[in-house]
């Protein structure tokens, strides 16, 4: 299956794919855990798999194509992202809620401008050259979300240790379930306390809304749901965050309208989703014989959608490989597609917008301190993205300089 190969192309996905979408669009791979799968490459069979839960079951991991450790045949535990139908609906249902209702999201932008602000005093402290993932976008994405499930600070590298174990391809079964131990540990303990005494944040707000519905959720499903909740919303939005802010520096003229146009934030942070994406493919499993593309697909096989390769398609935009940080939002599939597309995906482009708004306004001379071939990329992930990036600046403008904006209401 052909990986794209960060260190090439860092801001493309592999350019075969643009030759699979025009010759090949469904075509038989090899994935990298050895199992043979369907590659679906163009927009439109991309979301025919996304949107169709009946004929494509999310059983397998949406990883297991990527990570030995997720094994597509393995036998499932209590992970909502692997069901199908009513049992996802009735999970969903208690999380969703949770983390997109407009009022809950009006109430975290203060807390996002706060942790974003406090970043940058943070990492200005600091002598340049700074690694910003480190010092800035695994920062406010952790801050963020342990926030919203009410981890203290002191709890994070739970988080961080349990993230950095489970989306490497060499990661042993064993080696993965170490580090996700400590994790389940800690949310179990918090969820016998929040049945106890509910607070504010997400965990205790999902127990009181299943306590009211006919099946409520067990601490088995609820240590499912918030630990997925907890990696998938901390690892895959630094490595975005990471990646944008590199695509950006590395094309100072997108970075210099950014700081003369912050309106531009909202629009540049969806394109970001768009252009760069962070899923490399999704896995599911047809239910039933079937055709897509024009091939025919046995009940069983496996099936990826190369949600990057769609999002560069000309049927959804004739200069889809042109990064424009002023492009309306449309319906790419950066944050999937259908009944499992992305839960968290306003708190991360909340994310992405706050740090577009504040980055350039505080440090506008921010600029990149090692060349873009020299920048380290993961490789044989399910995440994309820089592991460092290296920068440098001349001044720092105080949080003053500008009025925080209001968050939208
Ligand atoms: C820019 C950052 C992010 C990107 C690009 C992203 C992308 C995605 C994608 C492509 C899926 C679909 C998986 C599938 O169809 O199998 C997904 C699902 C999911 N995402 Fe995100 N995500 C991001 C940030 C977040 C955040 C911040 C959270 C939590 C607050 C989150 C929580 C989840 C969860 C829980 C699911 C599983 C949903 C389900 O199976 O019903 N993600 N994400």
């Amino acid at each position: 299956m052909p990986l794209p190969d960060e260190g090439k192309f860092p801001f493309h996905p592999h350019p075969e794919y643009a030759r699979l979408r025009r010759e090949q669009p469904v075509v038989q791979v090899s994935c990298p855990t050895g199992v043979n799968a369907w590659l679906v490459s163009r927009y439109a069979d991309v979301r025919e798999v996304l949107g169709d839960g009946r004929r494509f079951s999310s059983r397998p991991s949406p990883v297991a194509h990527i990570l030995p450790a997720f094994r597509h045949d393995a036998p499932m535990k209590q992970q909502f992202s692997r069901l199908d139908g009513p049992e996802h609906i009735r999970m969903r249902r208690s999380l969703a809620p949770q983390v997109s209702h407009a009022r809950r999201l009006a109430e975290l932008q203060p807390f996002i401008d706060e942790v974003v602000e406090e970043a940058v005093d943070r990492f200005v402290e600091v002598a340049p050259p700074v690694d910003l993932h480190t010092h800035f976008s695994n920062w406010v994405t952790s801050a963020v979300i342990a926030e919203l499930i009410g981890v203290p600070p002191e709890e994070r590298h739970l988080l961080h240790e349990a993230a950095a174990a489970v989306f490497r391809y060499d990661v042993k079964i064993e080696d993965a379930r170490r580090a996700l131990g400590p994790l389940y540990g800690y949310l179990y303990a918090q969820i016998r306390e929040r049945r106890a005494n509910p607070g504010d944040d997400v965990l205790s707000r999902m127990i009181l809304h299943s306590a009211e519905t006919d099946r409520p959720l067990s601490d088995d499903e609820l240590v499912g749901m918030n630990s997925a909740l907890l990696i998938a919303g901390f690892d895959t939005t630094a490595s975005l965050l990471s990646h944008g802010l590199l695509a950006l520096l590395d094309r100072r003229d997108d970075w210099d309208r950014l700081v003369a146009e912050p309106a531009l934030a909202d629009t540049a942070a969806d394109e970001i989703v768009r252009y760069l994406g962070v899923a490399i493919g999704l896995l599911r499993q047809a239910t039933e014989d079937t055709e897509l593309g024009g091939e025919k697909i046995a009940a069983g096989d496996l099936v990826v959608a190369a949600v990057q390769s769609a999002n560069r398609d000309t049927d959804l935009h004739p200069d889809a490989d042109l990064f424009d940080i002023a492009r309306q939002p449309g319906a790419h599939v950066g944050f999937g597609y259908g009944a499992h597309a992305c839960v968290g995906r306003q708190i991360a482009r909340m994310e992405l917008s706050t740090m577009l708004r504040t980055l350039p306004r505080r440090v506008p001379s921010l600029r990149l301190a090692r060349p873009i071939e020299e920048t380290p990329f993961r490789t044989h992930s399910a995440v994309r993205g820089p592991t460092e990036v290296l920068v440098s600046w001349d001044a720092v403008l105080p949080r003053s300089s500008a009025p925080v904006e209001e968050p939208s209401r």
